[in-house]
């Protein structure tokens, strides 16, 4: 239901009546589903210093049901793998600058696909899949409550072509660890919580999320208000 403004007029005998105008908590934003949703401009100014982002970063495993507004959700993809350079340097650093994370966002409208280049969202599969996803996690409440879930994937064959067999799996997770860092301290940064979840079955995230193969999932980041 939606909310309305409740005036209540309470009429006294012998005084005039008293008009009290109730103005109504602001809706909460829903983020829409269209194929592609431009996201705001990331802010690059915050409310507190790095230091105390830093001192405050806690893993944070229960939420509220407030969805994310767009604006942080966009600030939260951004600090994943946000494009901050002409030349396609990102937030996170990457071996030899040839980026293999591919980074979606599981919420309750849709799974979207983050496009850095672009700073948008697309539509990656329609519908709720929280809940699918917490099955294939060990059934870790974060993710069933989190009104959104950040995942981090990789594609391994962009980082081996330079560096080979050997070096990349020890790259990749080196970069991934990057990118999940700097979507936690940016929670922070906005009054959120977060845990980075690494305790899933691989293929079974590929599946309920609908994957292309070669985006490996690596961390699983559930992300909102704190309860
Ligand atoms: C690689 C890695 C995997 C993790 N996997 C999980 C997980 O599956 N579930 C979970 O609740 N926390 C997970 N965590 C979070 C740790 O439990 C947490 O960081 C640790 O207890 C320290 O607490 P703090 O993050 O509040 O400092 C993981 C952390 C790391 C670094």
């Amino acid at each position: 239901m939606s909310w309305v403004a409740l005036v209540f007029v309470v009429s006294c005998a012998t005084a005039n009546p008293v008009t009290i105008t109730m103005t109504p908590p602001p809706e909460p934003t829903r983020i829409p589903v269209f194929s592609t949703i431009a996201l705001p401009a990331p802010r690059t100014r915050g409310t507190r210093t790095l230091e105390e982002t830093l001192a405050q970063r806690r893993s944070v495993r229960e939420f509220k049901d407030t969805p994310l507004t767009l604006d942080e959700l966009g600030q939260l993809l951004w600090a994943a793998q946000g494009i901050t350079h002409p030349a396609g340097l990102r937030t996170a650093p990457s071996a030899g600058a040839l980026y293999p994370l591919e980074v979606y966002a599981v919420t309750r409208e849709a799974t979207y696909h983050y496009d850095p280049h672009a700073h948008q969202l697309v539509v990656h599969a329609r519908g709720d899949l929280r809940v699918p996803l917490y099955t294939v996690a060990l059934m870790q409440d974060a993710i069933r409550q989190a009104p959104v879930t950040i995942v981090i994937t990789a594609v391994y064959a962009r980082t081996s072509k330079k560096y080979g067999e050997e070096r990349t799996p020890r790259y990749v997770a080196l970069e991934v660890g990057h990118a999940a860092q700097n979507v936690l301290l940016q929670a922070v940064a906005l009054d959120l919580g977060a845990v980075p979840i690494g305790a899933f079955f691989d293929e079974q995230v590929q599946n309920v999320l609908a994957l292309p193969r070669e985006h490996q999932p690596l961390y699983l980041i559930p992300v909102g208000h704190p309860r």
